[in-house]
C-alpha cells in the first residue's frame, strides 16, 4: 500500500492528504489489519442481525405466549431497547475504564446469552428478561465496534475500516431475514391461531430463529478474544510500551513510531466535556434541529414497513410464508441501497438526497395509504415497499446520521451522540456507525465544521464566547499572473480556511493571538501599528487599512487558526486579511460591500505588508461560490461563476518547496509589466499580432512576459467557454499551455512544479495540470477524472517522492463558497 490517504492538517477536515504524516504498510500487516477490523465488525452484524430477527418470529412466539392485545405485542417487539439504552449509556464510561475489548467481549457473550435465553424461554416475562440482555449487547456493540475499528486503524484505511461496520449492519439484517426464511416451515393460508401455535413454528421455530444468532455471537466471541486492545486506550492509560507493540504488529515501526505521537498529542489536547455543555444557549438551536432530523427520520414511517412488515404484507394480500421470502427481498434492498447511499452522498449531497427521500417516501406512503383504503392487493402493493425501502436506505436512513454528525462542534460531538442514545430507541440501524463512516471516510468536510480547539482556545485565552468568522484560501485555474495588470483569471475558493474568533472590547485595543505562530499582537486603533515581519503583520495592517479608510473600529481580542497551508501558494495571505477584516466590521456593526472590502484587504497587502499582489486573492476568498470557479476580469472587476464539472475533482499537489526569490521575483514581474504598458499601452488591449509587430520596442524578457500575459488572458476565455460547453479535455489541455508558457515565457515555475505536472501529465485519467499561484515552489493544480483520483493520489505522490526525495501533500478539494460569519445555528442549517 502507498501512503495515500485521508489526513488532516491541524484542525482540518475531509481533504484528502499524502504527506510525510502517511507511512506505507506491507500486505501481511493489512491484511491482519483486515482481519481485526472484521472481527469488530461482527458487532455491526449481530446488532443488525438482533434487530431484524424479531420480526420474522414474530408471529409465532406472539401465538406462543398468548399475547393478543396491541401493548403487550408492542412491549414484547421493543423491551430490548430498554437494554440498548442502558449498553449506549454505560458503553462510554466502561470502556474508558475496562478497556475496548472487554466490553466488546462482554457484548459478545451478551448476545450469545440472549440468544440461547430467548430460544429456550417458556414464560413470557423471561422472554422479555433475554431480549433486554440482548439489547444491553446491541447497546454496548453499536458504539463500540465502531469506536474500536477507528481507534485501530491508520489514519490512511481508517474510513475504508469504520464503514466496513455500517455494511455489516445492513448485512446482519439481511441475513437474520434469510434465516428466519430458511427456519420458518410453510404454514397452510387459512390457518388459525391455534394451528399456527401448535405448528412446528409456533413451537420451535421461533426459538431457532433466536437461538442461530448464538452462532456468530460465538465467532465473535472467539474472534474478540484473538484481537489485540485498541493502542489508543492503551496509550491512555498509561501502557505505552503495549501499544507500541500493537502498532508496530500493526503497521511496522514508522507507522508505530509515528500513531504513538499523534495519539499522544491528541490526549493531550482533548479535553472532557460534559453535558452541561449542551445546555449553552448556542448549541440549543442545533441541538433541536439535530434532534428533530433523528425523531422525523424515525418518524417517516419506516419502521412500520421494517417492524410491521407482516401485517403490511398480508394485508397485501400475502400469505404468512410468501412474508419471510419477501422480507428477504426487503433486505437485499435496503443492503444495495445502503451501498448506493454511500456512492452518492458525496457526488449529489446530503441536502438533495434528504430532499428526495421525503418527497418519495411522502409520495409512496400516500399511494399505499390509498391503496390499503381501496383494499388493493396484489405485488404493485409489494413493490411500492420495496421501492420505500429502497428510497429510505438511500437517503434518510445514513444520510440524517452524516448530516448531524456535521452540524455539532466537534467538541461536544461525543456528549450529543451520548445524547442521542436516549432517541436511539427507535434508530438502532446504522447509526452509530454511520456516523463514524462520515467521520472517516474521506468525505468532503462540511466547510463550515469550526475547529475543534477554537472556542475553548478562546474562552482560555480572553474568557467568553467570541464571534466566529472564516475566510477561505483559493486555488487558480487558469489565468496565472494577469491580476496586477487588469487580465482575466480563474480562481476557485478551497475548503481550507483561515478562522478568526473575535470578542468585543470596551477600549480601542486590538490584541490578537494565533494557534499555529507565536507571538502576540497588541495596539491601539488610535495609533499606527508597525510592520513586524511575521503573521501579526497581516491583522494590524487591514485594522491600519480600515481605519485609515475612515471605518472606525471598536477594539476586539482575537484568536486565529489558519487551515491554510502557509507559503503553498494557495493564499493563506489573503484569508487571514479577509477573515479579519470581516471579524472587526462586523465586532464594530459596520458594513462593506464585498468588492470594497477585498480591495481594502489587497490594499492592506500592497501597503502594509509590502507584497504588490493583484485583486484576484481577496477577490476569490470574498465571493467564492460551491462548485463554481469564478471568471473575474481584474480590470472592470465584475465576474461571472462557472460551474465546475462534477465528473472531475480539482486535486492540488504540494511540492513543499518555497523558493527564496519568490516574492523578489514576483515584484520583480509586476515592475516588467508595468515597464512594457508604458511602452506599448496596457496589456489587457494588446493582441498578440500588436505585441509582435511592436517587438523590437521591448527589451528580451520583457517580450517574453508580455506573450504570456497576453496568451494567457486569451486562453482564459476559451478556457471558461469550454468548461461552459462541459468540454473538460479541451479545458485541461488549456491548463497544459498555461504552465508551458509559465515556465517558458514567464519564468516563474521551478524543476519540482515542472516535475510534478509532467508526472500528473503522464497519468489516466488527467485533463490538466498546472502551477497554481505565484511559483517558484507551492502547488499544482490537477483537473482529473474522478474515477481516478486514488490511483493518480497515489501515483503521483510516489513518483514525485522518487524524482525529488521529497515527500508532497495531496489534496483532493471541492470549490467552496466565500467569506463569512459562521454561527452555529448557521452552520446547522448550512
Ligand atoms: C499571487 C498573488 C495574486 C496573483 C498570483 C499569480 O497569488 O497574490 O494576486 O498575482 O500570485 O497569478
Amino acid at each position: 500500500m502507498t501512503g495515500q490517504g485521508e489526513l488532516r492538517p491541524p484542525g482540518q477536515g475531509m481533504l484528502r492528504a499524502v504527506g510525510p504524516e502517511t507511512v506505507a504498510i506491507s500486505l501481511g500487516q493489512n491484511t491482519y489489519l483486515w482481519a481485526i477490523c472484521m472481527v469488530a465488525a461482527l458487532g455491526g452484524l449481530l446488532f443488525g442481525y438482533d434487530w431484524v430477527v424479531i420480526g420474522g418470529a414474530k408471529p409465532f412466539y406472539e401465538k406462543f405466549f398468548e399475547l393478543r392485545n396491541a401493548s403487550e405485542q408492542g412491549w414484547a417487539m421493543s423491551c430490548a431497547l430498554v437494554g440498548c439504552l442502558l449498553g449506549a449509556v454505560f458503553s462510554g464510561s466502561a470502556s474508558d475504564r475496562y478497556g475496548r475489548k472487554i466490553l466488546l467481549i462482554l457484548a459478545a457473550l451478551l448476545f450469545g446469552v440472549s440468544s440461547v435465553g430467548t430460544a429456550l424461554a417458556q414464560v413470557f416475562h423471561h422472554f422479555v428478561m433475554w431480549r433486554i440482555v440482548g439489547g444491553m449487547a446491541i447497546g454496548l456493540a453499536s458504539n463500540l465496534s465502531p469506536m474500536y475499528i477507528a481507534e485501530i486503524s491508520p489514519a490512511a484505511v481508517r474510513g475504508k475500516l469504520v464503514s466496513l461496520n455500517q455494511l455489516t449492519i445492513v448485512m446482519g439484517i439481511l441475513l437474520a431475514q434469510f434465516v428466519n426464511w430458511l427456519i420458518a416451515q410453510p404454514v397452510p393460508r387459512d390457518a388459525s391461531a391455534m394451528e399456527i401455535l401448535n405448528s412446528w413454528n409456533g413451537q420451535m421455530g421461533w426459538r431457532w430463529m433466536f437461538g442461530v444468532t448464538a452462532i456468530p455471537s460465538l465467532l465473535f466471541f472467539l474472534g474478540m478474544l484473538a484481537v489485540p486492545e485498541s493502542p489508543r486506550w492503551l496509550a491512555r492509560n498509561g501502557r505505552h510500551d503495549e501499544a507500541e507493540r500493537i502498532l508496530r504488529r500493526l503497521g511496522g515501526e514508522a507507522h508505530s513510531k509515528q500513531a504513538l505521537a499523534e495519539i499522544r498529542s491528541s490526549l493531550a489536547t482533548s479535553k472532557k466535556v460534559n453535558l452541561f455543555a449542551l445546555l449553552d444557549s448556542r448549541l440549543v438551536g442545533v441541538l433541536s434541529l439535530g434532534v428533530s432530523l433523528a425523531v422525523f427520520q424515525q418518524w417517516c414511517g419506516i419502521n412500520v414497513i421494517f417492524s410491521y412488515a407482516e401485517e403490511v404484507f398480508s394485508a397485501a394480500g400475502y400469505h404468512v410464508s410468501d412474508i419471510l421470502l419477501n422480507i428477504v427481498i426487503t433486505g437485499a434492498v435496503n443492503l444495495a441501497f445502503t451501498l448506493v447511499a454511500i456512492a452518492l452522498v458525496d457526488k449529489v449531497g446530503r441536502r438533495k438526497l434528504m430532499l428526495f427521500g421525503s418527497a418519495a417516501l411522502a409520495l409512496i406512503y400516500g399511494l399505499l395509504g390509498f391503496g390499503f383504503y381501496r383494499h388493493s392487493r396484489g405485488v404493485h402493493m409489494l413493490l411500492l415497499v420495496v421501492v420505500a425501502i429502497a428510497c429510505y436506505a438511500m437517503s434518510l436512513a445514513p444520510v440524517t446520521w452524516v448530516v448531524i454528525s456535521e452540524i455539532f462542534p466537534n467538541h461536544i460531538r461525543g456528549v450529543c451522540s451520548f445524547a442521542g442514545a436516549f432517541r436511539k430507541q427507535r434508530a438502532r440501524r446504522s447509526r452509530r456507525s454511520s456516523r463514524l463512516w462520515r467521520a472517516e471516510s474521506g468525505f468532503p468536510r462540511n466547510d463550515m465544521q469550526i475547529p475543534a480547539t477554537l472556542l475553548p482556545a478562546f474562552a482560555e485565552s480572553f474568557g467568553g464566547r467570541p464571534r466566529l468568522f472564516r475566510a477561505p484560501g483559493r486555488v487558480n485555474l487558469i489565468g496565472e499572473h494577469t491580476d496586477y495588470t487588469g487580465g482575466l483569471v480563474m480562481p476557485a475558493a478551497i475548503d481550507f480556511s483561515t478562522w478568526v474568533a473575535a470578542g468585543r472590547r470596551e477600549d480601542r485595543t486590538i490584541r490578537a493571538i494565533s494557534e499555529g505562530f507565536p507571538g502576540t499582537l497588541e495596539f491601539s486603533l488610535d495609533r499606527t501599528p508597525k510592520c513586524q515581519g511575521n503573521w501579526t503583520d497581516y491583522v494590524a495592517g487591514v485594522a491600519a487599512t480600515l481605519e485609515a479608510a475612515g471605518h472606525r473600529l471598536r477594539g476586539a481580542n482575537l484568536l486565529i487558526h489558519g487551515e491554510v497551508p502557509v507559503g503553498s501558494g494557495l493564499s493563506s495571505s489573503a484569508a487571514i486579511e479577509v477573515a479579519t477584516a470581516l471579524a472587526l466590521l462586523k465586532n464594530s456593526d459596520l458594513f462593506l460591500e464585498p468588492l470594497q472590502f477585498a480591495l481594502l484587504c489587497q490594499r492592506a497587502e500592497n501597503d502594509f505588508v509590502g507584497m504588490r499582489c493583484g485583486i484576484m486573492d481577496q477577490f476569490i476568498s470574498c465571493f467564492g461560490r460551491q462548485d463554481h470557479a469564478l471568471m473575474l476580469d481584474c480590470r472592470s472587476l465584475t465576474h461571472r461563476a462557472v460551474r465546475l464539472p462534477a465528473e472531475a475533482s480539482l486535486v492540488i499537489c504540494n511540492t513543499m518547496v518555497r523558493h527564496e526569490l519568490a516574492s523578489t521575483e514576483y515584484n520583480r514581474r509586476r515592475e516588467d509589466c508595468e515597464a512594457a504598458a508604458r511602452i506599448i499601452g496596457p496589456l489587457r488591449d494588446l493582441t498578440l499580432e500588436t505585441l509582435e509587430r511592436r517587438a523590437a520596442d521591448l527589451p528580451e524578457p520583457v517580450r517574453k512576459r508580455c506573450r504570456h500575459v497576453v496568451t494567457e488572458n486569451v486562453r482564459v476565455l476559451q478556457a471558461a467557454a469550454s468548461l461552459e460547453e462541459s468540454d473538460i479535455k479541451a479545458f485541461g489541455r488549456y491548463m497544459d499551455e498555461s504552465h508551458r508558457s509559465l515556465r517558458d515565457d514567464y519564468e516563474v515555475s521551478c524543476r519540482e512544479l515542472d516535475i510534478m505536472t509532467e508526472l500528473a501529465g503522464r497519468l489516466p485519467g488527467v485533463y490538466g495540470s498546472r502551477m497554481t499561484g505565484g511559483g517558484f515552489g507551492g502547488c499544482t493544480i490537477s483537473l482529473v477524472e474522478s474515477g481516478h483520483v486514488e490511483d493518480f493520489v497515489n501515483q503521483v505522490a510516489s513518483g514525485y517522492a522518487i524524482e525529488t526525495g521529497l515527500t508532497p501533500k495531496v489534496y483532493v478539494c471541492r470549490a467552496q463558497d466565500g467569506a463569512r460569519e459562521v454561527s452555529l445555528l448557521e452552520c446547522a442549517v448550512t
